[in-house]
């Protein structure tokens, strides 16, 4: 049931290539509004504060641990823009060297960029681009308790799973 008029909140995933951290992320979080009914609540995307993958497909791992997860989705990767900056809501960033670029080439982002995991306490999403399956598996699991924990910050009233589950 939707109460209002509002449009979607805008969330923008951000890490440095835009194929591992950023998309598991996306994933996450587009598995848990499907689940939970929100799909028409947010508009979700992705994007790397660098172009170096640009036009290729997510790593190899994050695409198996998505798809173990029942969270693929398909996903070209692209460097974040100034349009991304102005138009989001909500810039959620891996670790810090992520929130100084975003913050060193786009001034317009800040006061709706911030740390993922500052929705768990605070950390940093590690790189995990020398890692293996195993280091990307417990990113999404971290990515993903973050996610829902930003869903009950941000999502709309009432929007909680009955039981609290
Ligand atoms: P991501 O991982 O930021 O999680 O997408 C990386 C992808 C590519 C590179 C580094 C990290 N790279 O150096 O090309």
């Amino acid at each position: 049931m939707m109460e209002g008029m509002e449009r979607p909140t805008r969330v923008l995933f951000v890490c440095l290539g835009n194929i591992c951290r950023s998309p598991l992320a996306e994933g996450a979080f587009r598995k848990l509004l499907r689940e939970r009914g929100l799909e028409a609540h947010f508009e979700v995307d992705s994007a790397g504060t660098g172009a170096w993958h640009a036009g290729e497909p997510m790593d190899p791992r994050a695409r198996r641990v998505l798809e173990a997860e029942g969270a693929y989705f398909p996903h070209v990767a692209r460097a974040m823009t100034r349009e991304d900056a102005l138009y989001y809501d909500h810039i959620l960033v891996m670790d810090r060297e992520n929130l100084a670029e975003v913050l060193r080439r786009f001034p317009e982002a800040r006061g709706k960029v911030r740390l993922l995991l500052d929705y768990l306490g605070g950390g940093e999403v590690k790189d995990p681009y020398y890692g293996d399956y195993q280091d990307c598996l417990e990113a999404y699991w971290t990515v993903e308790a973050a996610c829902k924990a930003f869903l009950e910050a941000h999502g709309p009233k009432g929007a909680s799973p009955a039981g609290g589950a």
